[in-house]
C-alpha cells in the first residue's frame, strides 16, 4: 500500500457556523452544530460532534496508540508506527462483506497535523474533551473561542518512575492538582522508605492511589513506571472510553477501585464477544485479537499495564502467539 501525503487544507473561509473543513487525502471533514461529517470517495459518515472530538483527542493525544483506534464501529485509525491507516468500514463486517469499505495511508506526522488543527477549530471554549460530563461544558452549537490549552496536554510518562529525582513530580495542592472530587477519601500520606544502608538510592516508592486520585482527566492513561519494555499505566475512569481500542498485542486490566463494565468485540468484525464486569481487585488479560470499550458508571482507577515491545504487533498477527497469555 502506497503512502499518501495529506494535505493539510483548512479550507480558507469558515461555514456558517464559524468552523473551517479539513481534507486528508480523499477525505473531507466538515462540522456543523451537532455533527462531524466525514465524506471519502464511496460515501459519508457522520458521528455526534462531541463522541467524535472524544475520540479524536484520545487518538491525537496518544499518537494512534497501541493498534486500533475505533472511533465508532466504523471509523478509525490502524497504527503501523510511522505510518497510519484512516478507515471507514475495514473493520466492520458489514462494510468489509459488500466492500463498501474505504482505506487510506498516511505518514503519521501528515494525518497527526491535520487532527491537531481540527481539534482545535472544532473545540469550543468551555468544552474539555478529556474531561467528565459533568465536569466540562459542552461541544455543541456555533463557533465560540477555543480550549486550546487543554488540547495540549500530553500523554504523561515517567522515565523511570513518578517521584524519582529528575522524573515526574508527585501531584500537589500546590502545583494546581486537587484530589477530585470522586476520590476525597483516597488516604494522601506516601510511603515511608527505610533502604538498608548503601541501598538508599536505589529504593523508591510512591503513593499510587494518591497520585491518580488528582488527575483532572478521564480515560487517558499516564504512565507511572517504566521498566525496559513494561509499562504501568494509571488512569482514572468516569462515564465511558470514548474508542473502541483494538489492540495489536495483549493488555492488563487491574480494577483498583470501583467498577467498570466493558463490551468485548471480535477486533476485526465487531462481532460481540463477552461483557467483563470488573470490580476492585479484578484482573484481566485483554486478548491481542478483540476491541473493547469501557462503562464507569462512578469515577474508578484502572491500571493499564502495556508491553511496549515493538515486535509484538508481527508476532501476534502471524500466529507465532497465541491471542491470549495464559491457557487454564
Ligand atoms: C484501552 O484501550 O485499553 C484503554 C484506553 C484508555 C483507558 C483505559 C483503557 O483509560
Ligand atoms: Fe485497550
Amino acid at each position: 500500500m502506497s503512502t499518501a501525503t495529506a494535505v493539510i487544507e483548512e479550507q480558507g473561509t469558515a461555514n456558517d457556523l464559524g468552523y473551517h473543513s479539513f481534507s486528508a487525502g480523499q477525505y473531507r471533514f466538515e462540522r456543523d452544530e451537532y455533527f462531524a461529517h466525514i465524506y471519502y470517495p464511496g460515501g459519508r459518515h457522520l458521528m455526534h460532534v462531541e463522541a467524535f472530538l472524544r475520540a479524536l483527542m484520545r487518538d491525537v493525544g496518544w499518537g494512534f496508540f497501541y493498534g486500533t483506534v475505533n472511533f465508532d464501529d466504523v471509523l478509525g485509525t490502524l497504527n503501523h508506527y510511522g505510518t497510519v491507516d484512516l478507515f471507514v468500514g475495514l473493520l466492520n463486517q458489514a462494510y468489509k462483506s459488500r466492500n463498501r469499505h474505504y482505506v487510506e495511508t498516511f505518514n503519521s506526522k501528515d494525518l497527526k497535523k491535520v487532527f491537531e488543527a481540527m481539534l482545535d477549530d472544532w473545540t469550543n471554549e468551555g468544552f474539555d474533551p478529556y474531561a467528565a460530563p459533568d465536569e466540562t461544558g459542552n461541544a455543541y452549537g456555533p463557533k465560540r473561542g477555543n480550549n486550546s490549552k487543554a488540547l495540549k496536554r500530553e500523554r504523561i510518562v515517567a522515565k523511570r518512575m513518578v517521584g524519582l529525582p529528575g522524573d515526574l513530580d508527585i501531584r500537589t495542592d500546590a502545583a494546581g492538582q486537587p484530589v477530585n472530587r470522586q476520590f476525597l477519601d483516597v488516604p494522601q500520606d506516601q510511603p515511608e522508605v527505610h533502604a538498608e544502608p548503601g541501598f538508599e538510592g536505589e529504593v523508591h516508592a510512591f503513593n499510587m492511589f494518591a497520585y491518580t486520585s488528582r488527575s483532572d482527566v478521564t480515560w487517558n492513561p499516564s504512565v507511572v513506571s517504566n521498566v525496559k519494555d513494561s509499562q504501568i499505566c494509571a488512569t482514572t475512569e468516569e462515564h465511558m472510553l470514548p474508542i473502541f481500542h483494538g489492540n495489536d498485542r495483549v493488555e492488563w486490566f487491574i480494577q483498583i477501585c470501583d467498577e467498570i463494565i466493558w463490551d468485548i468485540e471480535d477486533g476485526k468484525t465487531g462481532r460481540p464477544r463477552a461483557k467483563v464486569v470488573m470490580r476492585a481487585g479484578d484482573v484481566a488479560a485483554m486478548p491481542a485479537d478483540i476491541r473493547h470499550k469501557g462503562y464507569s458508571p462512578k469515577r474508578s482507577i484502572l491500571i493499564v499495564w502495556e508491553n511496549n515491545d515493538g515486535t509484538l504487533p508481527q508476532r501476534y498477527s502471524s500466529g507465532q502467539l497465541k491471542p491470549y497469555p495464559v491457557e487454564f
